[in-house]
Parts: C-alpha cells; structure tokens; sequence
C-alpha cells in the first residue's frame, strides 16, 4: 500500500502542503517519496528513496504553485529506486500519476504501447502512458475515464495534466477520500492528510472517478453519469492523529487503551441486539481477519464458544474464499478489520457475497471500504491507529466481541459492566511503575534470537498476537502455541534461558497452564508470567488484573509493551518496521 494526496486550491504553496500532509501518511508506506506540480506549464518532479519525514521542505519554497500531487510508496512492482518512486510520469512530461494498488494487467499494456517507451520497472508507469495517448484526441476529463477502463487490479490515482489547472482521481479498489474545504480540495489517501484543513469529506467509492476544478464532480465509471453525493462531517480531531508527548505512535496507541475499550462498548444497544440476534438467526456463522485481527477473531471464536455456546468458525482472510463449499445464504461472515481496506479480508467478503451471505464488519476506520460494502457495521471508534503494529484497536475489536457474546444470552447490561471495569482496571494498570518494570524486563531479553509465548482457551489466541507483535517491530523471532501442544514437538526448541512467556488467567485452565509452564521451566525456559497471581514458577511475574474471560483484554498488554520496548533497546523503529506497511492493500 502507499500513501497518495493531491491538493487544489487558493494556497501558493501547494509542494509544501502535500509534503506536510503525506508526512501524516508516512505509515501507509516509507520506502521513497515524490511529488509533482504544474510550474508555469511544465511539469516539476522530485522523487527520493528514503523517508518522507526526512524530506527537506526549504528545497521547495521557491516552487509557487497551486496544484500538486504526491506520493509515500510501499513498493509492489519494481525495486526500491529513485526512478521507481511516484510520481510516474508520460514520455512527453505533461501527464503525472501517483497511485495506490497494484495493476495486473500492466505488461500487455506496456506490449502495447512499446517497451521502449518505459523508464521504470512498476506497474504504475502505464497509467500515465496510457492516459497521454488517449488525451492526443480527447479532454484530460475523456481521456482518463477511457485509460482507467482499460486497467485491471486494484488501484487508487489521482492524475494532474501539465497546463489544466485540475486533478482528476478514481479508484477501484484501494481507499480515496476527498476533503472539501473552502475553495480548496484535497484528495488523499486516509483523513489526516488533510484533518488541519477541513473536516468535510467524500468518499470515493469503486469505480468511480471525481473531477476537482472550481468544485467537484463524481463520475459513475460503468455508466459514465454523474453521482450525487452527501457531504460528511468527521469529528475526529487533529491532534488525535499526532504522537503529543510520546516518542512513539505505538506508545502512544497502547496507552490509549485507558479509553478505547470505554469508547468501543458505548454502541447503541438496538444495534447491538440486532447483530446478536443476526448471528443467532443465521445457519454457519464465520469469523474472519488477518494478522493481528485474525487472532481477535480467534479469541471471538473462545467468546461465542464459552459465553454464549454458539460454534462461530475463524479462518484467516486469505484462506476463507476456500470455505465457499460451506456457504449458503443463511450463512454470516463477520470481518475484524482496523483499516477496513485490507485486501485479503475484501476478498474474503466477496466470496461470502457471491454465495449470498450476509456480512456484518468491525472496523476501526469509519467509511472505509469494508464498512460500506457490509450489510451492517459497527465502529470502534479508537481513534486513528498510525503505528504498522495493531494495539488499542485490537482490544476495542475483542471488547465489542466479548460484548455482542453477552448479548446474546440476554446479558448485554452485565458484559457492558464488564467491559467497564475492565477499562477501569486497565487505566490503574499502566502506570509509570508498570511501564518501567516491562521495561526492565525487555532489557533482560532483548539479545536473544528466540522467543515463545504459550496460552490456553481464550488466550491462545493471544499467544499467537503476542508472537506477531514482537515478530513485527523487534525482528526477534517469536512463536505462540496453544500450552499443551508443546510437548508434541515444540519444546525441543526451548534451551537454557530461552525467554518463554505465560498467559495465565484465573479461569479453568489454570491448572494445566502452569503444569505446562513448569515443563519449560524445567528445560531450562526464562519464565516471564503475566497473570494475576504470582507463581514459584515465574522468573519474572508482570501483573494484571483478573477480569475473568476478558483476561485476553488485559493480558496483551504487556506483550505489547514488551514488543514496543525490544524495539526501542535494539535501536529499532517500531512505528515503521521493515518490510511492512499499515494497511496491507495488495493480495
Ligand atoms: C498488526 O500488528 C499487523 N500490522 C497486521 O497483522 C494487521 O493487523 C493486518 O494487516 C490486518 O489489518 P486490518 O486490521 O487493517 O485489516
Ligand atoms: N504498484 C505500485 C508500486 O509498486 C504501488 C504500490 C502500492 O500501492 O502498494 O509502486
């Protein structure tokens, strides 16, 4: 996935603008930056590998112009080059692209317009071909609606055409948000692009292109008619999307989750009582997500199973199309997703609605791609999540699970209770003394090439996510098993010092957990317990409050910290691990 913004408007100091606001959008991509603007009638392009929050805005002062796009990559097609980097541009230098996606069929197209005509490896570099050729016989409005008819992938672009004081963007596929300010426009990626500027937005849907000149116009592209659309007041505020006093957004994100539980169970109870109801109406019920909300759905799956004796069956988004042969239109497929965008989790709802179910999503991101293409959605309302690594979202996902489970059996007031106090316990836990104490721990551990975390019952599935969280940002290598499996083959991993973490909660499976810890502990193993009650067998013991089956809520905490801390004592930044980008848009 990538980053892409584009502004028009009053202001002088467009290159500056779209700096500043892709800046926001480094987490969708930070491999190498671009932009591009219209200069007196010629086209201006500076393109880098590297960061753009290292961008040096002084180098743009004296480029006065009142249109310009850019771009934050995450490569797909095409190595990390200065000349791959976006803006792409036509061989006649008045047609300018940024894009978001993938285009699949981009080698017949570059076949068709001449090999030789190209300068870089990406798949992106056709749009802006293919756009100049069509524009040779028609207006740049024309000749874009016909180039993106010819694409197949997915893909979000906005194009400018040197000597056309307008932008025009489409999408199909990848998310597209346009800002309506006063007498301004701005078309970007994801809102904080543009949050200092204006709150008022459209989006984009599929196959749809939107004209910005003096005002904005949507286009249907199957059809080619007009669309009308309504104008949407975000609350979000400016500064929620900022880091404030952390040094990191991960940081800042966990802390968070002092509110964001409280914030995710405050739905409206009809709503609530209507997906209970439509999960109990319906015949094959699925839970689906991938990485991090995968592994809520795992812990929904344990939620369904023990509190509401209802059998929900998880599978990971980019395995569910397989499941087809069990779909029926009785059937529901609950998507977890913070972005709402992930590529894998659109497929698996298209499956799902070829077979004629029904999908219900949990996202985090209001007006995103899967929330509009579900029947019904609910919104967790945490707040943007900028750090690639999900953690306030996570448990806001896992807090409206737990709560849906609740009201199932008749008991929505009691799970509301719940919620509330674990929210409440959450706010007491991360305190100062408790941050320094993971600290320490992480300190103890950060040198080691191996770790692995063990849960039982509802927090297996946190065993895998803590395995993910330290994967992702310490580069350490981390495994999460279901307790009792290790004795089937994984514990002939574990050696002297081996740091070995236990999710223990105070529930039925007690017992058998730290029998299992002790069978580490007796390899050799590093104990680190995280449980409410200490236990001989911990090296080290991170204490969290009981809160009963919600202990898969309080317990990833800590390995959040743990993960965030290995990061940050390695010398690692964890708000952009490599290889990774925030929302992963691609297949
Ligand atoms: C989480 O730490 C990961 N970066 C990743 O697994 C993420 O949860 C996954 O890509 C799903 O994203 P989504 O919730 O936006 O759909
Ligand atoms: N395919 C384009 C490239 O590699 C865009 C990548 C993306 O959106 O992730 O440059």
């Amino acid at each position: 996935m990538c980053g892409i913004f584009g502004y028009l408007g009053p202001k002088t100091n467009s290159l500056e603008l779209v700096i500043k606001g892709l800046q926001k959008l480094e987490y969708r991509g930070y491999d190498s930056w671009g932009v591009a603007t219209d200069l007196n009638g010629e086209l201006f392009v500076d393109k880098k590998v590297g960061k753009i929050s290292e961008a040096k805005l002084d180098n743009f002062k004296d480029k006065s112009s009142n249109i310009a796009i850019g771009h934050t990559r995450w490569a797909t097609h095409g190595g990390v080059t200065d000349i791959n980097a976006h803006p792409h541009f036509s061989s006649d230098k008045t047609i300018a692209v940024v894009h978001n996606g993938i285009i699949e069929n981009y080698q017949e197209i570059r076949e068709e317009l001449g090999k030789e005509n190209f300068i870089t490896e990406t798949d992106t570099e056709v749009i802006p071909q293919l756009i100049a050729k069509y524009r040779k016989d028609n207006s740049f409005k024309d000749a874009v609606f016909k180039a993106v008819q010819r694409l197949e992938g997915r893909y979000a672009i906005v194009v400018l055409n040197v000597g056309e004081n307008y932008l025009i963007a489409a999408r199909r596929g990848s998310p597209l948000i346009v800002g309506v300010g006063k007498d301004e426009y701005f078309l970007a990626s994801d809102i904080p692009a543009f949050l200092e500027y204006t709150k008022d937005v459209n989006y984009l849907d599929d196959d749809e292109m939107v004209v910005v000149d003096g005002g904005v116009e949507f286009i249907n592209l199957t059809t080619g008619k007009p669309v009308k659309k309504r104008l949407i007041n975000i609350d979000w505020q400016a500064e929620s999307a900022e880091k404030g006093e952390y040094d990191h957004y991960m940081l800042k994100e966990i802390m968070e989750q002092k509110e964001t539980i409280l914030r995710a169970i405050n739905q409206d109870t009809d709503e609530i009582m209507h997906i209970a109801q439509m999960i109990k109406d319906s015949r094959g019920c699925f839970l689906s997500g991938c990485g991090t909300a995968g592994k809520v759905c795992m812990a929904g799956e344990y939620f369904f199973s023990i509190i509401a004796n209802r059998h929900v069956n998880f599978a990971p988004s980019s395995e569910f199309p397989v499941y087809h042969h069990f779909l029926r239109p009785e059937s529901l497929l609950i998507i977890v997703s913070q972005s709402g965008e992930t590529a894998d989790a659109l497929e698996a709802m298209e499956a799902a609605k070829k077979k004629g179910c029904k999908v219900f999503s949990i996202v985090n991101v209001e007006g995103s791609t899967i929330a509009r293409q579900s029947d019904f959605s609910l919104h967790i309302k945490a707040g943007p999540e900028k750090a690639v690594a999900s953690t306030k979202a996570a448990t806001s996902q896992m807090a409206l699970l737990l709560l849906i489970a609740t009201a199932m059996i008749g008991e929505l007031q009691e799970g509301r209770r719940l919620l509330a106090e674990v929210a409440s316990q959450i706010n007491d836990m991360l305190n100062p003394r408790f941050l320094n104490y993971i600290k320490e721990v992480a300190e103890k551990i950060k040198d080691q090439e191996n770790s692995y975390i063990i849960g039982k019952a509802e927090n297996y599935p946190m065993a895998l996510e803590a395995a993910i969280k330290i994967q992702e940002v310490s580069y350490v290598h981390a495994e999460g098993f279901a307790a009792g499996e290790l004795k089937h083959g994984p514990i002939a991993l574990v050696t002297e010092g081996t740091p070995c973490i236990s999710l223990v909660a105070n529930d039925e499976v007690k017992k058998d957990i730290i029998n299992n810890t002790l069978e580490l502990k007796a390899r050799g193993a590093h104990i680190i317990g995280i449980s409410p009650e200490k236990h001989d067998v911990f090296d080290d013991w991170i204490k969290v409050p009981d809160v009963g089956i919600a202990s898969p809520l309080v317990n990833i905490i800590p390995t959040q910290l743990l993960a965030y801390y290995i990061a940050v004592l390695r010398g690692l930044d964890p708000d952009m691990p490599r290889n990774l980008a925030k929302s992963v848009t691609v297949k």
